[in-house]
């Protein structure tokens, strides 16, 4: 038994994964891996910051305390109003988020669920169809 075969596998899988962990993101730093962004901008930053604790990396939703619906293939997606609505009002067990979201992020991240997980409906949602929905007053806390 010797230890010396594992130090130099290892010394080789470091250097063929370091490109890949050498990218930085825009606009953050990788800081040991942990990616962070001041403030989401892309609908995938916004997904991955918000959305994603609840309704999981996958879009699948899941049951835990609570039953989380997936958003993956889910034709509710179909009309742009239901997601936007979903999120600008809160829907049951889910929180509005135009506290923390503005429009331009909610439009971008309704964008990208309806674009990704397995949803094609192609056309791209604007910050002017969001602020079409009627917003809650800010200040009121949740
Ligand atoms: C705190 C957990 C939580 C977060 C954060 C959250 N959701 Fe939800 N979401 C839920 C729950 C729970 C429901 C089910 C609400 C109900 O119908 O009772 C839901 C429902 C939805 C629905 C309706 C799905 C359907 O088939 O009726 C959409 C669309 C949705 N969420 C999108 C989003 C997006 C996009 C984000 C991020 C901007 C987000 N959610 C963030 C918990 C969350």
């Amino acid at each position: 038994m010797t230890i010396r075969f594992p130090i130099a596998l290892a010394a080789a899988a470091l250097a063929i994964t370091a490109p890949a962990v050498a990218q930085t993101p825009p606009g953050g730093d990788t800081g040991g891996g942990i990616v962070r962004i001041a403030k989401p901008v892309t609908g995938k930053e916004v997904y991955e910051a918000v959305c994603q604790a609840c309704h999981m990396a996958d879009a699948k939703g899941g049951v835990g305390a609570g039953t989380i619906p997936a958003l993956a293939s889910n034709p509710r997606l179909a009309g742009a109003a239901y997601p936007i609505s979903a999120i600008v009002l809160g829907k049951g067990g889910m929180p509005g988020l135009t506290g923390s979201l503005d429009d331009t992020q909610i439009a971008e991240v309704v964008t990208y669920i309806r674009t990704n997980f397995g949803n094609a409906y192609a056309k791209p949602v604007t910050a002017a169809e969001v602020a079409r929905i009627p917003h809650p007053t800010r200040g009121g806390g949740h």
